[in-house]
This record gives C-alpha cells, structure tokens and sequence, in this order.
C-alpha cells in the first residue's frame, strides 16, 4: 500500500514552465469549478489507473487512459467478502455517480489524485476523454492539475455522424480512424450509406455477386455533373473505383466502435438509390434494365420495382444479413430521392397498387417500409428513414431523419415519431465551409460555414413540449461525390464535427460561437498531434 501512495507524486516539481489545465475543452463540461487552495502534480506517464476488478468495460476504459495518458491500469483489489481496500491509486475509474444520464460523469481532482465517476462505462469514457483533451497541451510526462470538480453530461442521446462510403470506398483500416475522431468528439452513432446507385459496398453472404459485380464503377465522372445529358460533353476519368466491407471487417468494426461507445447503424437505401444493385440483378427493376453501376451523381430514375414480389424477397435477405452483423436497433432503410416515374408505367407496380387499393404511387413506398418494419420486428429492431418516408404515410414506429430542412422533423414529431435533425442547412458538411471556392478541393455546392454549424438549435420552437421530447438528436452528414481520400473527409469533417459536438452536447440555449472559438485552438492542437487534416480557417 504505501508503495502505492509513494507513487503519487505531489507538488515536488516545478510547474512554471506549464500552462494552465483549465479543462476549457470541446464539449465544454456544464460545469467546471477550480479550487485554488492546491494542485495536485501527477506523474503522468506509467502512473497507475485503477478500475473495478471483474468489469470488462471498465478495464478496456483503464486501457482508453493508457492509450491516451501513458496510466498504467490495474484492477482494484478484490472485497472477496472481506471489508473492500481503501483504493488508493492516483487516478482511479468507478461507476456510481447517481444520474438519470447514463453518458454522464465528474472528475475530482483533490489531494488524492484524480477520480473519473461515471453514470456507466461510457460516462467514465466521456470522462477520460475530457481528461485527455484537457491535458494535451502540456508537453512531458509530468501535468500539474489543478483541484476541481468536472460535471458533465450530453444533451442528446443521439449524437450522430453519416459517412457515405458508396460513392467513395474508404478502406476498413480507415473506418477505424474515423470511429476514433467520433469517439474524440463525444459522437455515439456513426451512420454509415453503404450502399447507392454508385456502389455496393455491404457483403451478402447469400448473394455473394452484389458486392462483387455491384462495387465495381470503371470510372467517375469529371466536375460537377454539367454535361450529363450531352453526351459528347461528359469526361470521366480513368480511375476505377471499387471495394467492399467483407462481413468480418464489418464485425470488427463494430467491435471497434461499441468499445468506444459508438454504436453504427448500417443503411441500405431503398427503393431508390439502387442501380447498383439492380446493375447485378436487372429483373428487379420495373424495365428490367440493362442496367451500369452509376458513374455519375444525381437521382436516378431507375428503382426498385414495388410491384414485384422478388423485391421483397431481395430487401429481407440483405436485411437479415445486415441485422446478423450490426447489432443496432436502429437500421435505416433510405427512402430519398425515390423517383416515382417508373412505377407509374410499370404494369407490376399498377397491379399491386389496384390490389392494396391505392391511390398514390407514394404509398406504394410505405407498403414497403410497412412490410420491411414487420420485417425487422422480428429481429427485434427498428427503421429509420430519411424524410420523405412521410410521403405516403409513415409505418407505425418508424423514426424520421429530417435532412430537407426542419419540416419534416416538425410533421413527424407532431406525429409522435422520433426524429433526428439533420438539415441541409446547417449539417451537410459535403458543402463548402469557406466563402473563398479557390481556398478549398472542389465540393458539391452549398456553404456551410463553422458558425452556421454552431448555430444549430435541433429543437424548433414551433413544437410544445412534449413533442420536443421526440427530437432525439443531430448529426451532421458527409456525402463523398466529390470526397476522394480519408485526408479529404478529414477536412470536411474537422473542425465542423468540433461545432456539431457543442450542438449535441451544451444546455439549450448556452452556446458562444466567439467563446467556442477561444476553444478551438487547443482542439486544432490536439488534431495535429493525432495527425488529422482539418480545415486550418473558418467562417
Ligand atoms: C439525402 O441527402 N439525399 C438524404
Ligand atoms: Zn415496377
């Protein structure tokens, strides 16, 4: 035992040469209270962290702060029924701070050392991560903390961030990065577009050519889609793009997520944003094709065909396959951009809509998301769609992503479903963030600066109070038509992921852009040291 004590070090060095920890980091904590009557010098670097013993969550957190710290874990001496060790360690993990957040957590820093106190594993998490961030900025193996007590908790439960990696394949190995860079940002839900007319990237182990015939586009389209209908105008280069997730890359990633307390919620885009599906099995089209792997953007006209009972057939096979690998209870099945025009001339989808006694070709769409919903149910989860699932009525649980504009988030919160804000207007982080187009990699249009992403209230006012209680949270969404490389997707994301973690995890109402900016230097620090591109201005 007094080895243990001797180890923790206390004032004996000097601290001049240090800045101030003043756990000013992003997300701000709620509150931070400094009490100047000490400091507690840590030797940082081998120091010991401790955790409760028989708590797998809890060790592989003790491993975060050794990752991130250099501490060195140990498991808290077992009670076996005698009288439980005074744990004397000097940073030491527990549960038990009482809460109804499970996300939240304090840090105690006192003559003791350093206590992380989590409402559960992934408070304790957060916690390191505030720790982490906080004392990045002092150099050496020695960090003079002064004593304070942290509280903190996020304001949403859902904290998201979309990747697209259909348009653009980033390998597995990266995927894991980008997983770190949400995990830095207080991100829980990575949702990931695996699939669109540009490319199948989800392996289906039954239908083992979808991926294989369906990730394969020779080439892509050069600039922005000017020229499409004028063929002669076209350019494309010569660069094919292909690959996808094997199932067990798709395991290990959601291992590597759920130890950071993400969990990713895999969409498979229906009925349109298909070809490339189609591309490998034609006879689900309402034409039947021929049909190519997209190698330019836009909506397609060609979908699945609603009329034809192999569609479902087809959705329920890959859904099975994808509920077996992700263990979410969100799946989210699309429904964008799903041009109706076939259907209205294809003789299939006529006479199921004449058999269902519909009136709209909008509700051919919610006969499907209807059917896919029972469909998951038996697998124990839930869909999530993009906003236009509203169109011909929603299936009875579904939760509403509201990306065209506000409105649809309104509509389906009156409604009583669940809904998650993410609006072009302040979370489409494909669009440029400087006004400067010269300044940066060519983009898909738009503005989105850093304070407009600040900016962002998910609530509106329009909704009473208890409707507000169906906006479960944000995210912002990064498309890759125009995103080439992971050095690319880190400058779109970074530092606008910085602005969204502010807009998911502050108060209503206690949010200072110029404040957040003062801030933001030491997060751009912390980007460098991990090797991250961002975006070096803002807006
Ligand atoms: C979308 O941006 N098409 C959801
Ligand atoms: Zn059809």
């Amino acid at each position: 035992m007094k080895k243990i004590i001797a180890s923790l070090t206390v004032a004996l060095v000097s601290t001049c040469a240090m800045a101030e920890v003043n756990f000013q980091v992003i997300p701000l904590p709620q509150s931070v209270v400094l009490d100047a009557s000490g400091k507690t010098t840590l030797m940082i670097k081998g120091q010991a962290v401790s955790y409760p013993a028989d708590n797998a969550r809890m060790k592989r957190n003790a491993e975060f702060a050794e990752e991130f710290l250099g501490l060195k874990p140990q498991a808290e001496l077992a009670t076996k029924g005698r009288k439980k060790a005074k744990d004397t360690t000097p940073v030491r993990l527990t549960l038990g701070l009482t809460s109804d957040n499970p996300d939240a957590y304090q840090i105690t820093v006192d003559k003791k050392g350093v206590l992380i106190q989590g409402a559960s594993e992934s408070g304790v998490f957060y916690g390191i991560q505030t720790l982490r961030k906080s004392i990045a900025q002092e150099q050496g193996d020695t960090i003079a903390l002064p004593w304070a007590v942290i509280k903190d908790e996020p304001r949403f439960q859902y904290r998201g961030t979309m990747l697209d990696c259909a348009r653009h394949f980033f390998p597995a190995e990266y995927i894991k990065t980008f997983i770190d860079i949400l995990a830095l940002h207080g991100v829980n839900k990575m949702h990931w577009h695996l699939t669109d007319d540009q490319g199948w990237r989800f392996e289906v182990k039954s239908l083992p050519d979808l991926a294989k015939k369906g990730s394969y586009r020779p080439h892509t389209i050069l600039g922005s889609n000017v020229g499409l209908h004028d063929p002669d105008n076209v350019l494309y280069d010569d660069t094919p793009e292909e690959g996808f997730y094997t199932q067990e890359q798709l395991r290990e990633i959601v291992a590597y997520a759920a130890e950071r307390y993400i969990t990713i919620i895999p969409e498979i885009d229906l009925p349109g944003h298909m070809v490339a599906a189609l591309s490998v099995y034609p006879e689900l089209g309402c034409t039947g094709g021929p049909y190519f792997v997209r190698p330019y953007w836009g909506i397609d006209p060609d979908v699945l065909c609603a009329g034809n009972p192999k569609t479902l057939e087809f959705i329920k096979t890959v859904l099975g396959e994808i509920c077996d690998v992700f263990p979410s209870k969100y799946i989210h099945i699309g429904g964008d951009e799903s041009p109706r025009k076939r259907w209205e001339t294809c003789p299939k989808c006529q006479a199921k809509m004449k058999e269902l006694g519909l009136q709209k070709e909008a509700q051919l769409q919610t006969y499907i998301n209807k059917e896919v919903e029972k469909f998951l149910a038996t697998k124990g989860r839930e869909l999530i769609g993009w906003d236009e699932t509203l169109e011909g009525g929603l299936s009875e649980n579904a939760t509403v992503m509201s990306w065209r504009g506000f409105k649809g988030g309104i509509e389906a919160a009156r409604l009583h479903h669940r809904v998650i804000m993410t609006p072009t207007s302040h979370c489409y982080i494909d669009y440029y963030q400087l006004k400067d187009h010269r300044a940066q990699p060519h983009a898909i249009g738009g503005y989105l600066p850093l304070s407009k992403v600040y900016s962002l209230e998910p609530v509106p006012e329009e909704l009473t109070p208890e409707e507000a209680k169906y906006i479960l949270g944000a995210q912002c969404n990064l498309w890759t038509e125009y995103v080439l490389s992971p050095d690319h997707v880190e400058y779109m994301l970074l530092p606008r992921l910085a602005a969204m973690c502010e807009v998911q995890w502050r108060p209503a109402g206690e949010k200072s852009f110029e404040e957040f900016t003062g801030r933001l230097s030491d997060m751009e620090k912390m980007y460098r040291r991990l090797g991250y591109k961002y975006c070096t201005s803002y807006e």
